[in-house]
Protein backbone atom coordinates (compact mmCIF):
# COMPACT_ATOMS: atom_id res chain seq x y z
CA UNK A 1 0.00 0.00 0.00
CA UNK A 2 1.24 3.25 -0.98
CA UNK A 3 -0.15 6.52 1.73
CA UNK A 4 0.18 9.56 -0.21
CA UNK A 5 0.15 12.94 1.00
CA UNK A 6 0.10 15.33 -2.39
CA UNK A 7 0.23 19.43 -2.51
CA UNK A 8 0.30 20.14 -6.19
CA UNK A 9 0.12 17.02 -7.31
CA UNK A 10 3.86 15.93 -8.11
CA UNK A 11 3.81 13.27 -5.24
CA UNK A 12 0.40 11.90 -6.33
CA UNK A 13 1.69 11.54 -9.80
CA UNK A 14 4.94 9.64 -8.78
CA UNK A 15 2.51 7.68 -6.29
CA UNK A 16 0.18 6.59 -9.04
CA UNK A 17 3.22 5.56 -11.72
CA UNK A 18 4.75 3.66 -8.78
CA UNK A 19 1.34 1.73 -7.99
CA UNK A 20 0.80 1.10 -11.85
CA UNK A 21 4.21 -0.58 -12.15
CA UNK A 22 4.78 -2.31 -8.47
CA UNK A 23 0.55 -3.10 -8.08
CA UNK A 24 0.28 -1.21 -4.40
CA UNK A 25 -3.04 0.78 -3.94
CA UNK A 26 -2.78 4.05 -3.35
CA UNK A 27 -4.21 5.64 -0.39
CA UNK A 28 -5.07 9.28 -0.06
CA UNK A 29 -6.57 10.34 3.47
CA UNK A 30 -9.95 12.76 3.44
CA UNK A 31 -9.05 16.13 5.33
CA UNK A 32 -10.79 14.65 8.22
CA UNK A 33 -8.67 12.07 8.84
CA UNK A 34 -5.52 14.32 8.18
CA UNK A 35 -6.80 16.67 10.96
CA UNK A 36 -7.78 13.73 13.48
CA UNK A 37 -4.88 11.24 12.34
CA UNK A 38 -5.50 9.22 15.96
CA UNK A 39 -8.81 8.21 14.51
CA UNK A 40 -7.08 5.84 11.37
CA UNK A 41 -6.77 2.46 11.92
CA UNK A 42 -4.70 0.91 9.32
CA UNK A 43 -4.31 -2.89 8.32
CA UNK A 44 -1.29 -3.57 5.50
CA UNK A 45 -2.66 -6.85 4.59
CA UNK A 46 0.93 -7.04 1.93
CA UNK A 47 3.36 -5.91 4.79
CA UNK A 48 4.42 -2.80 2.90
CA UNK A 49 4.31 0.57 3.17
CA UNK A 50 5.11 3.10 1.32
CA UNK A 51 4.94 6.94 2.71
CA UNK A 52 4.60 9.32 -0.45
CA UNK A 53 5.20 12.56 0.27
CA UNK A 54 6.87 16.09 -0.70
CA UNK A 55 9.56 17.26 1.41
CA UNK A 56 8.99 20.45 3.56
CA UNK A 57 11.94 22.92 4.63
CA UNK A 58 14.27 19.71 4.34
CA UNK A 59 11.84 17.81 6.57
CA UNK A 60 8.53 15.97 6.41
CA UNK A 61 5.31 18.40 5.92
CA UNK A 62 3.71 19.03 9.13
CA UNK A 63 0.64 16.98 8.37
CA UNK A 64 2.57 13.58 7.65
CA UNK A 65 4.42 14.33 10.81
CA UNK A 66 1.27 14.11 12.91
CA UNK A 67 -0.33 11.41 10.70
CA UNK A 68 3.05 9.22 12.05
CA UNK A 69 2.81 10.21 15.35
CA UNK A 70 -0.74 9.39 15.76
CA UNK A 71 -1.73 7.33 13.30
CA UNK A 72 -2.56 3.05 14.19
CA UNK A 73 -1.48 0.29 11.95
CA UNK A 74 -2.86 -3.19 13.37
CA UNK A 75 -0.19 -6.17 13.55
CA UNK A 76 2.23 -3.35 13.12
CA UNK A 77 5.21 -5.90 13.66
CA UNK A 78 4.65 -7.37 10.27
CA UNK A 79 4.66 -4.46 8.18
CA UNK A 80 7.68 -2.42 6.75
CA UNK A 81 7.94 0.88 5.91
CA UNK A 82 9.69 2.97 2.81
CA UNK A 83 9.70 6.08 1.84
CA UNK A 84 8.92 8.15 -1.34
CA UNK A 85 9.33 12.14 -1.06
CA UNK A 86 9.27 14.14 -3.93
CA UNK A 87 11.64 17.40 -4.05
CA UNK A 88 11.93 20.54 -5.96
CA UNK A 89 15.90 20.30 -5.62
CA UNK A 90 17.42 18.35 -2.02
CA UNK A 91 16.20 16.72 0.92
CA UNK A 92 18.43 17.37 3.33
CA UNK A 93 18.37 14.84 6.09
CA UNK A 94 14.34 14.50 5.50
CA UNK A 95 15.23 10.91 5.34
CA UNK A 96 16.61 10.50 8.80
CA UNK A 97 14.06 12.61 10.04
CA UNK A 98 11.59 10.02 8.79
CA UNK A 99 13.68 7.04 10.10
CA UNK A 100 13.59 7.96 13.10
CA UNK A 101 9.92 9.43 13.46
CA UNK A 102 8.62 5.82 12.25
CA UNK A 103 11.37 3.80 14.83
CA UNK A 104 9.87 5.85 17.25
CA UNK A 105 6.54 4.06 16.79
CA UNK A 106 8.39 0.85 17.05
CA UNK A 107 7.65 0.23 13.55
CA UNK A 108 10.36 -1.41 10.80
CA UNK A 109 12.14 1.04 7.96
CA UNK A 110 13.15 -0.64 4.46
CA UNK A 111 14.42 1.54 1.98
CA UNK A 112 14.31 5.36 1.23
CA UNK A 113 14.04 7.15 -1.79
CA UNK A 114 13.99 10.83 -3.19
CA UNK A 115 12.34 12.03 -6.83
CA UNK A 116 13.37 15.27 -8.71
CA UNK A 117 10.09 16.82 -9.75
CA UNK A 118 9.00 21.13 -10.30
CA UNK A 119 9.47 23.23 -6.90
CA UNK A 120 6.31 24.46 -5.71
CA UNK A 121 7.58 26.62 -3.33
CA UNK A 122 6.86 30.23 -3.81
CA UNK A 123 6.48 31.86 -0.20
CA UNK A 124 9.59 33.04 0.59
CA UNK A 125 11.90 35.83 -0.96
CA UNK A 126 13.98 34.12 -3.59
CA UNK A 127 11.89 31.22 -4.16
CA UNK A 128 9.61 30.57 -7.29
CA UNK A 129 8.54 27.90 -9.92
CA UNK A 130 10.94 26.54 -12.20
CA UNK A 131 11.65 28.03 -15.56
CA UNK A 132 8.79 25.94 -17.83
CA UNK A 133 12.30 23.79 -19.34
CA UNK A 134 13.28 22.85 -16.37
CA UNK A 135 9.65 22.36 -15.02
CA UNK A 136 9.25 20.18 -18.18
CA UNK A 137 12.96 18.15 -18.10
CA UNK A 138 11.68 17.27 -14.64
CA UNK A 139 8.37 15.62 -15.54
CA UNK A 140 10.17 13.44 -18.55
CA UNK A 141 12.62 12.02 -16.30
CA UNK A 142 10.02 10.70 -13.42
CA UNK A 143 8.68 8.04 -14.95
CA UNK A 144 12.32 6.30 -15.49
CA UNK A 145 13.63 7.70 -11.72
CA UNK A 146 10.47 5.70 -10.16
CA UNK A 147 11.19 2.45 -12.44
CA UNK A 148 13.97 2.08 -10.92
CA UNK A 149 12.73 2.75 -7.47
CA UNK A 150 9.85 -0.11 -7.99
CA UNK A 151 12.62 -2.13 -9.27
CA UNK A 152 14.74 -1.38 -5.69
CA UNK A 153 11.73 -1.92 -3.86
CA UNK A 154 10.86 -5.51 -5.56
CA UNK A 155 14.49 -6.69 -5.20
CA UNK A 156 13.78 -6.55 -1.31
CA UNK A 157 17.08 -5.00 -0.76
CA UNK A 158 17.15 -2.13 1.78
CA UNK A 159 18.37 1.16 0.27
CA UNK A 160 19.25 4.90 0.79
CA UNK A 161 18.84 6.38 -2.59
CA UNK A 162 18.19 10.07 -1.64
CA UNK A 163 19.70 13.20 -3.08
CA UNK A 164 20.81 15.13 0.01
CA UNK A 165 22.09 18.15 -1.42
CA UNK A 166 25.26 20.69 0.18
CA UNK A 167 25.11 21.38 3.95
CA UNK A 168 22.25 18.78 4.73
CA UNK A 169 22.14 18.30 8.71
CA UNK A 170 22.39 22.31 8.25
CA UNK A 171 19.31 22.87 5.80
CA UNK A 172 17.38 20.25 8.18
CA UNK A 173 18.31 20.68 11.26
CA UNK A 174 18.46 24.76 11.79
CA UNK A 175 16.89 26.17 8.69
CA UNK A 176 14.25 23.54 8.83
CA UNK A 177 13.76 24.08 12.12
CA UNK A 178 13.22 27.82 11.84
CA UNK A 179 11.06 26.97 8.89
CA UNK A 180 9.01 25.01 10.32
CA UNK A 181 8.65 27.46 13.64
CA UNK A 182 8.30 30.61 11.56
CA UNK A 183 7.33 30.67 8.10
CA UNK A 184 4.52 27.66 8.33
CA UNK A 185 2.15 30.77 10.19
CA UNK A 186 -1.33 30.78 8.60
CA UNK A 187 -1.53 34.10 9.63
CA UNK A 188 0.10 35.63 6.15
CA UNK A 189 -2.46 34.24 3.62
CA UNK A 190 -5.07 36.39 2.38
CA UNK A 191 -6.72 37.32 -1.30
CA UNK A 192 -6.27 39.96 -2.74
CA UNK A 193 -8.81 42.29 -4.59
CA UNK A 194 -9.30 40.31 -7.51
CA UNK A 195 -10.85 37.34 -5.34
CA UNK A 196 -14.41 36.32 -6.94
CA UNK A 197 -15.30 34.21 -3.82
CA UNK A 198 -15.40 30.90 -6.03
CA UNK A 199 -14.42 28.58 -2.94
CA UNK A 200 -12.49 26.38 -4.99
CA UNK A 201 -9.30 26.79 -2.53
CA UNK A 202 -11.70 25.65 0.29
CA UNK A 203 -13.06 22.50 -1.91
CA UNK A 204 -9.60 21.44 -2.81
CA UNK A 205 -7.63 22.53 1.00
CA UNK A 206 -6.42 18.86 1.79
CA UNK A 207 -7.23 19.44 5.22
CA UNK A 208 -10.29 21.62 5.35
CA UNK A 209 -8.80 24.95 6.35
CA UNK A 210 -10.18 27.45 4.51
CA UNK A 211 -13.93 28.55 4.61
CA UNK A 212 -15.35 31.73 2.81
CA UNK A 213 -16.53 34.67 5.08
CA UNK A 214 -17.78 37.32 3.81
CA UNK A 215 -17.04 36.44 -0.10
CA UNK A 216 -13.61 35.97 0.93
CA UNK A 217 -11.42 32.91 1.92
CA UNK A 218 -10.18 32.75 5.81
CA UNK A 219 -7.05 30.45 6.57
CA UNK A 220 -7.56 28.73 10.39
CA UNK A 221 -6.53 25.26 11.64
CA UNK A 222 -3.54 23.10 11.06
CA UNK A 223 -2.66 23.89 7.81
CA UNK A 224 0.71 22.46 6.36
CA UNK A 225 1.90 25.09 4.09
CA UNK A 226 1.18 22.51 0.80
CA UNK A 227 0.31 25.72 -0.98
CA UNK A 228 -2.50 24.20 -3.06
CA UNK A 229 -4.92 27.47 -2.34
CA UNK A 230 -2.04 29.55 -4.22
CA UNK A 231 -1.08 27.71 -7.14
CA UNK A 232 -4.71 26.24 -7.83
CA UNK A 233 -6.52 29.86 -8.08
CA UNK A 234 -7.55 31.06 -11.40
CA UNK A 235 -7.11 34.79 -10.39
CA UNK A 236 -3.94 34.27 -8.55
CA UNK A 237 -5.76 35.73 -5.52
CA UNK A 238 -4.54 34.18 -3.01
CA UNK A 239 -1.13 35.73 -1.59
CA UNK A 240 1.44 35.26 1.06
CA UNK A 241 2.12 37.87 2.74
CA UNK A 242 4.40 39.85 0.00
CA UNK A 243 6.17 36.93 -0.25
CA UNK A 244 4.60 35.37 -3.00
CA UNK A 245 3.93 39.18 -5.23
CA UNK A 246 5.13 38.50 -8.64
CA UNK A 247 5.86 34.94 -8.16
CA UNK A 248 4.48 31.93 -10.13
CA UNK A 249 1.59 28.73 -10.49
CA UNK A 250 2.53 25.84 -10.84
CA UNK A 251 -0.09 22.32 -10.96
CA UNK A 252 1.27 18.80 -11.98
CA UNK A 253 -0.63 18.53 -15.38
CA UNK A 254 -2.80 15.42 -14.50
CA UNK A 255 -3.81 16.80 -11.46
CA UNK A 256 -7.45 16.83 -11.24
CA UNK A 257 -9.00 19.65 -8.72
CA UNK A 258 -12.16 19.43 -7.09
CA UNK A 259 -14.33 22.18 -9.15
C1 LIG B 1 6.40 24.47 2.22
C2 LIG B 1 7.29 23.84 1.18
C3 LIG B 1 8.60 23.55 1.50
C4 LIG B 1 9.42 22.94 0.53
N1 LIG B 1 10.70 22.59 0.88
C5 LIG B 1 11.48 21.98 -0.03
C6 LIG B 1 12.79 21.54 0.32
O1 LIG B 1 13.23 21.64 1.45
N2 LIG B 1 13.56 20.98 -0.64
C7 LIG B 1 13.11 20.82 -1.93
O2 LIG B 1 13.87 20.33 -2.78
N3 LIG B 1 11.86 21.16 -2.28
C8 LIG B 1 11.03 21.74 -1.36
N4 LIG B 1 9.76 22.09 -1.71
C9 LIG B 1 9.26 21.75 -3.04
C10 LIG B 1 8.41 20.49 -3.03
O3 LIG B 1 8.97 19.50 -2.20
C11 LIG B 1 8.27 19.90 -4.44
O4 LIG B 1 7.86 20.85 -5.37
C12 LIG B 1 7.30 18.72 -4.39
O5 LIG B 1 7.46 17.95 -5.56
C13 LIG B 1 5.86 19.15 -4.28
O6 LIG B 1 5.06 18.00 -4.24
P1 LIG B 1 3.47 18.04 -4.26
O7 LIG B 1 3.07 18.61 -5.62
O8 LIG B 1 3.07 16.64 -4.12
O9 LIG B 1 3.02 18.92 -3.14
C14 LIG B 1 8.91 22.67 -0.77
C15 LIG B 1 7.58 22.99 -1.06
C16 LIG B 1 6.77 23.57 -0.09
C17 LIG B 1 5.33 23.87 -0.45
Amino acid sequence: MIICFSGTGNTRSVADYLSGVIGDDVLRLPPGLMREPEKIRLAVPDGRLIWAFPVHGWGLPLTVDNVIRKMRILAHADVVHHMVCSCGDDIGCADKVWRSEIAARGWRTGSVFSVQMPNNYVAFPGFDVDAPELMQAKLDKMPERVDAIAAALESGIDATDVVRGSFPRIKTYVIGWYFRRFLTRIKPFHADDSCTGCGKCVRNCPLGCIDIVDGKPRWSGQCTMCLRCYHLCRQHAVRYGKSTDGKGQYLHPDYQLLK
